[in-house]
């Protein structure tokens, strides 16, 4: 019997990670993610181009949390919190998720949109470098969460790895980079970021302490777990 064949299309002049009809496909099956401020964080994304997570890894990111049990969880970049509504949601009422934005503009996004949603009392958005503000906060976490600007992951990744619990998780957005990782003559946008995601990928599916995968949904998200 022949082998099953990804559908997955590496097309070097349109990059494509997964096909958009299994995505489409995917998007169907969902259902309880509606939510009224949801949908106006889409569209804002949409309206002004700005890279959200999307719902498909928006479940994706709360399912993990949930199954972690995840109460502490640190974002390195949260736009306006669309990715920090799916933790929020998984941390519960008692849980905690401390966001980190260079943009004080998405803050106050961030804060009216996760009122809305009744989820603001278990954020802790601070503006500012989210390095600064990892150095400056104490403790172990659940879940440390990457999507910062690219050419950082490799430094995220080494300051993120010894303060996750044993059975906690890392994880990162955008580690395929629309298939750039893979195919070398995809011109890099942004000088080096390529080039710096693999590097982050390449440190952390060689660090024995994790457990590491990538779902390519959307643009690739690669999830560590820290071994127990
Ligand atoms: C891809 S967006 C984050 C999207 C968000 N995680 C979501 O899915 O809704 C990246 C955000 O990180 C911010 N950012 C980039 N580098 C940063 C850094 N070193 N510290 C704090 N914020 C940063 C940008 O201003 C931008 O809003």
């Amino acid at each position: 019997m022949e082998p099953l064949k990804s559908p997955t299309v590496v097309n070097p002049n349109a990059i494509v990670t997964v096909n958009p009809a299994i995505e489409n496909y995917q998007f169907g099956l969902l259902h309880n993610t509606d939510h009224p401020v949801l949908a106006e964080m889409e569209a804002l994304a949409e309206a002004n181009n700005f890279p959200i997570v999307g719902r498909l890894v928006g479940v994706f990111l709360e399912t993990l949390a949930k199954t972690a049990g995840a109460k502490r969880v640190f974002e390195f970049g949260s736009g306006y919190g669309y990715s920090a509504y799916w933790f929020a949601r998984a941390v519960g009422a008692e849980g905690q998720v401390i966001c980190t934005e260079a943009d004080l503009l998405n803050q106050q996004k961030a804060e009216a949109y996760l009122t809305a949603a009744g989820l603001w009392d278990r954020v802790n958005f601070q503006a500012g470098m989210a390095q600064d503000i990892f150095n400056a906060t104490e403790g172990e976490f659940d879940i440390c969460y990457n999507d910062v600007d690219k050419g950082d992951y490799p430094e995220i990744w080494q300051m993120a790895k010894d303060r996750i619990r044993p059975g906690g998780l890392y994880i990162a957005d955008n580690v395929l980079w629309r298939g750039r990782v893979a195919v070398e003559q995809f011109k890099d946008v942004f000088p080096g970021w390529t080039e710096a995601i693999r590097q982050h990928n390449q440190m952390i599916f060689d660090d024995p302490d994790f457990d590491t995968f990538i779902n390519p949904t959307r643009d690739g998200v690669l999830v560590a777990r820290k071994k127990s």
